[in-house]
């Protein structure tokens, strides 16, 4: 049975930062909607087109677009053994839909890491993010900048500040996200998946956190 983690939590709590590193711990894929999105915008694709319309008023891309791009990810080889979820599912429709995928892909979500933090902290993470324009690695200005400015450490690439960013955009997210994301906590916690995680500590000690709740 192939294993599915999905990570939880609003924007800018460190989903991606921690998918990055569950990823190489658990030799599983990383696959981020919000990346995924934003690769097809900087290829110019329809989708991409149709994406960053929603993308920049801070709006959820629509259910069927998302649902299909995520199907098409994880019908992947590479997705053989499960991948790390960030971003994704983000309604109950799209929860709906990967437990449908799933079963088909013969996979199943094991576990679903609920990252939270103060909303403060939310914005100051996002206002200082950098990230990398070839790969997305991440970095913040403050918290963890990279050895050059400006130059992603990983791949060298140059490092660009999200367009959805902006304080006004991430204040937006933040409610979306209460109100079309928040019922997927009930609905993993009914399911017995629901992980909770106190997302205000540095990386590596939300990291440790992480990974005790996941061996349990
Ligand atoms: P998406 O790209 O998924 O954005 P998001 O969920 O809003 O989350 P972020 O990527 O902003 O934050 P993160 O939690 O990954 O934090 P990160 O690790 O980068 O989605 C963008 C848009 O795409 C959506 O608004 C929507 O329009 C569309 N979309 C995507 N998925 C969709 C879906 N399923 N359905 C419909 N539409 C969809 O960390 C943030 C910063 O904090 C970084 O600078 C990092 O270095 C720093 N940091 C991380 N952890 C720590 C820590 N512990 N201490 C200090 N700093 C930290
Ligand atoms: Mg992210």
């Amino acid at each position: 049975m192939a294993t599915y983690i999905v990570l939880l939590g609003p924007p800018g709590v460190g989903k991606g930062t921690q998918a990055k590193i569950l990823a190489k711990s658990t030799k599983l894929v990383h696959v981020s909607s919000g990346d995924l999105f934003r690769e097809n915008l900087k290829n110019q694709t329809e989708l991409g087109k149709l994406a960053k319309s929603f993308m920049d008023k801070g709006d959820l891309v629509p259910d069927d677009v998302t649902i299909s791009m995520i199907r098409d990810r994880i019908s992947r080889h590479d997705c053989d053994a499960g991948a790390i979820l960030d971003g994704f599912p983000r309604t109950p429709t799209q929860a709906d839909a990967l437990e449908k995928m799933l079963t088909e892909f013969h996979g199943q979500v094991d576990a679903v890491p609920y990252i939270t933090a103060a909303e403060d902290i939310l914005v100051e993470r996002t206002g200082g993010r950098w990230s990398c324009r070839a790969q997305g690695h991440i970095y913040h200005q403050k918290f963890s900048p990279p050895k050059k400015e400006g130059i992603c450490d990983v791949d060298g690439s140059e490092l660009y500040q999200r367009d959805d960013d902006k304080v006004e955009t991430v204040t937006k997210r933040i409610r979306v996200y209460l109100d079309q994301t928040m019922p997927l906590v009930e609905y993993y916690r009914k399911r017995g998946k629901l992980l909770e995680i106190n997302g205000m500590e540095a990386v590596e000690q939300v990291t440790q956190k992480l990974l005790s709740a996941l061996k349990k």
